[in-house]
């Protein structure tokens, strides 16, 4: 009996966090799972408790990433690009975020951690104390009735920010072996508290600027309502992108062996 557990769920979890993003272990086949992993057993009776546990024991390499299993360096994740574009009457808005460095997000706790190994169903929910955000932005439109434009650098925190993920997928037979195939990701977040500060706003009019950036945060819970589709979409997407790249690697009896 190897006394080597890989570990497998949590990535599913870091999934959750809508944390993997491009990192791909040049494009190498991989058969097995690195050895650091833990895995946890289908028939595990505190299949749960597992999963959370290997989580937390990857918790560390997590800051530099950790490209067997797909995951990005962590502090800072790096997303190059999110576009939004938003039209709901009350936001009207394009936007674009380059460079976007995303702090904190190795920083977590689980909250809770379900599997369903028949439905090949994970959810997860997982809490953030402390995310910080640096962006350059390039925004145009009009929020709530007011023209908003401009470019530069952003500046974001959030505070207590929780993040439910559920993943759903099934089975798909390959070359003899079982596969998880990704059917749904839902991303869903709270976020109790943010200060957000956009530089330069309206070609750099600092009375404008002022003026807005207040706005903004004045307004944050609505506006937040109004970005939230969009915002779980992306998050879903970039989840995905990660989550079918490792169930393309590593087979369902690899990652949840019985
Ligand atoms: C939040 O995270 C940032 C960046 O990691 C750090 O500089 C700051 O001190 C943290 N704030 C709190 C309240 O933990
Ligand atoms: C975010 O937190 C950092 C570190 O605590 C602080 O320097 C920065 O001003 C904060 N940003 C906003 C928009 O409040």
């Amino acid at each position: 009996m190897s006394s080597i557990k890989y570990l497998s769920i949590f990535l599913l979890t870091l999934l959750s966090v809508g944390t993997i993003i491009e990192a791909a272990p040049s494009s190498g086949k991989r058969t097995r799972l690195p050895s650091f992993l833990k895995v946890c057993r289908r028939s595990d009776p505190q299949l749960n408790k597992c999963a959370r546990n290997s989580l937390y024991a990857l918790k560390d390499r997590l800051e530099y990433g950790i490209p067997e299993l797909y995951i990005p360096p962590l502090e800072p994740l790096i997303i190059p690009e999110i576009k939004m574009n938003q039209d709901t009457g009350a936001v009207y808005l394009k936007s674009t975020y380059r460079n976007v460095e995303l702090y904190g997000m190795s920083k977590f706790n689980i909250k809770s951690f379900n599997i369903d190994p028949s439905k090949m169903k994970f959810t997860t929910v997982m809490h953030f104390p402390n995310l910080t955000m640096n962006a350059d932005y390039d925004i145009d439109g009009k929020i709530m009735m007011m023209p908003m434009e401009g470019s530069g650098q952003c500046n974001a925190n959030f505070t207590d920010v929780t993040m439910t993920t559920v993943i759903s997928g099934e089975r798909e037979k390959k070359n003899g072996k079982t596969y998880l195939k990704v059917r749904d990701i839902k991303v869903n977040y709270k976020v109790d508290r943010v200060k957000i500060h956009l530089k330069n706003l309206f070609n750099g009019d600092k009375a404008l600027g002022d003026r807005m950036n207040e706005f903004l945060n004045e307004n944050w819970d609505s506006l937040s309502e109004e970005l939230r589709p969009l915002l779980e979409k992306a998050l879903s997407r970039v989840v995905r992108t990660s989550t079918d790249k490792l169930f393309k690697a590593y087979s369902y009896d690899d990652l949840l062996p019985r």
